[in-house]
């Protein structure tokens, strides 16, 4: 596979970087210790184009690839993991579900405003009994003709309380299982909607995470996307394409860590010599560079299959099964090469290897990747 990067695709890596270095850097540590994430650099990210990457220019997106998006999703994530969610749950779940999937007014009303960054969007399937098993969905949306009624509980929501827009999948037709599910667009502030406290968590502590309640919240029947039934299929083909942005995510939280601990070892000295130049630490730097490129290069792979119209379920889980261990491995293997300072928050290896855990969890666990790709290579 050629993975030669265009003219556009170079300039969207370098934007994503300069952004990163000027305006994520400064206040990370702040902002990881407060747990929170400033408006206005959440509308900064929108007015760059950050957003709504992938989506058509004519619904105010930025009409690029997904091989840009992963690149720009890097060199976010090298500095910030938290910024760099909120741009993969609103790109790959949110914008690309409904661009996909959602009909000509439901991309008009929601997705313009989405792509553009003017709000922000969450994608709500995991639930306090349904994480891995996400066909136990408990959360129910009854036909009442002209509405759906939603009620049950949501967990773990990405952007859960900055959202205005939110995709919930919710069983319709009990009997009918995975059959009778369905996505629904609900806005924020409709009646019976709460949103619960904010997690306190180990990482990614700049993007918030919150449980949803709904209590017979009337969602308009115009608000299902796709077909009666589709949610399920709605939901797992979204997250096929989500795990690529989080395999990208993962691929920069390591290689982030990587060129941290790169540039320490070259100035630290232990032994009167740059601890570099001692075999313990170069053969660390060697297995750390080779495992990151290539999580890169299957990373890639994924995207490419995605922009070629080629199936990405087995390319983009293989990724972030492989990116997310390596950003693990890394960030670890980063802190130990910082010692005693790596230990210390200004040093910035610490809340990378913080960080680094939930891309293992997150969009599918470990395990569940390993379905994917199990079945997927032994069924072909
Ligand atoms: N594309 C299309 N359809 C798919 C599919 C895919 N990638 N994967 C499964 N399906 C379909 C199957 O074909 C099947 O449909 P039919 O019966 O019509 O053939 C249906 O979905 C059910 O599939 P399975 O029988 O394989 O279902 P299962 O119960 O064995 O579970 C699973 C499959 C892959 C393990 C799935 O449950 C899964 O992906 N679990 C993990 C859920 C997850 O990723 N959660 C993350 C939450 S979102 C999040 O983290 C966002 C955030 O805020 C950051």
């Amino acid at each position: 596979m050629d993975f030669s990067l265009s003219e556009e695709q170079l300039m969207i890596q370098q934007a994503a970087k300069d952004f990163a270095q000027n305006e994520l850097l400064p206040g990370v540590i702040e902002r990881d210790d407060a747990q929170t994430f400033p408006d206005e650099l959440v509308r900064k990210m929108g007015e760059l184009g950050f957003m709504g990457m992938m989506v058509n220019e004519k619904y105010g997106g930025s009409g690029l690839d997904t091989q840009a998006y992963v690149l720009a999703m890097e060199e976010l994530s090298k500095v910030d993991a938290s910024a760099s969610v909120m741009v993969s749950v609103n790109n790959s779940l949110v914008c690309w579900g409904l661009e996909t999937y959602g009909s000509e007014e439901q991309k008009q009303k929601y997705l313009t405003r989405l792509a553009s960054g003017e709000v922000i969007g969450a994608f709500c399937l995991s639930e306090p009994e349904a994480g891995s098993d996400a066909t136990s969905q408990k959360t129910t949306a009854i036909d009442k003709g002209d509405h759906y009624l939603l009620n049950g509980t949501k967990n773990w929501i990405t952007n859960g309380g900055r959202a205005e827009v939110f995709l919930v999948i919710a069983q319709t037709h009990v009997e009918k299982g995975h059959h009778g599910i369905n996505a629904l667009i609900v806005e924020k502030g409709m009646p019976g909607f709460e949103i619960g406290p904010k997690e306190n968590k180990l990482g990614i502590r700049g993007s918030d995470t919150h449980s949803l309640l709904f209590n017979d919240v009337k969602v308009p029947k115009e608000n299902r996307i796709g077909a009666d039934g589709f949610g399920f299929k709605f939901a797992m083909k979204t997250l096929a394409g989500g795990r690529i942005g989080i395999a990208a995510q993962a691929l920069g939280i390591a290689a982030g860590a990587y060129e941290l601990a790169l540039q320490y070892s070259k100035q630290r000295k232990a032994f009167g010599t740059e601890i570099s130049n001692h075999q313990a630490i170069a053969f660390k730097l060697a297995d750390m560079h080779t495992k990151i490129q290539a999580a890169r290069l299957l990373v890639y792979q994924a995207a490419t299959d995605k922009d070629n119209g080629n199936d990405y379920t087995l390319s983009g889980a293989m990724a972030k099964l492989y990116a997310s261990e390596v950003a693990m491995e890394t960030s670890v293997e980063a802190v130990q090469i910082h010692g005693g300072n790596g230990f210390v928050k200004d040093y910035h290896v610490e809340r990378l290897m913080r960080d680094a855990k939930i891309t293992q969890i997150y969009e599918g666990t470990s395990e569940i990747q390993k379905i994917v790709i199990s079945r997927s290579i032994i069924k072909d």
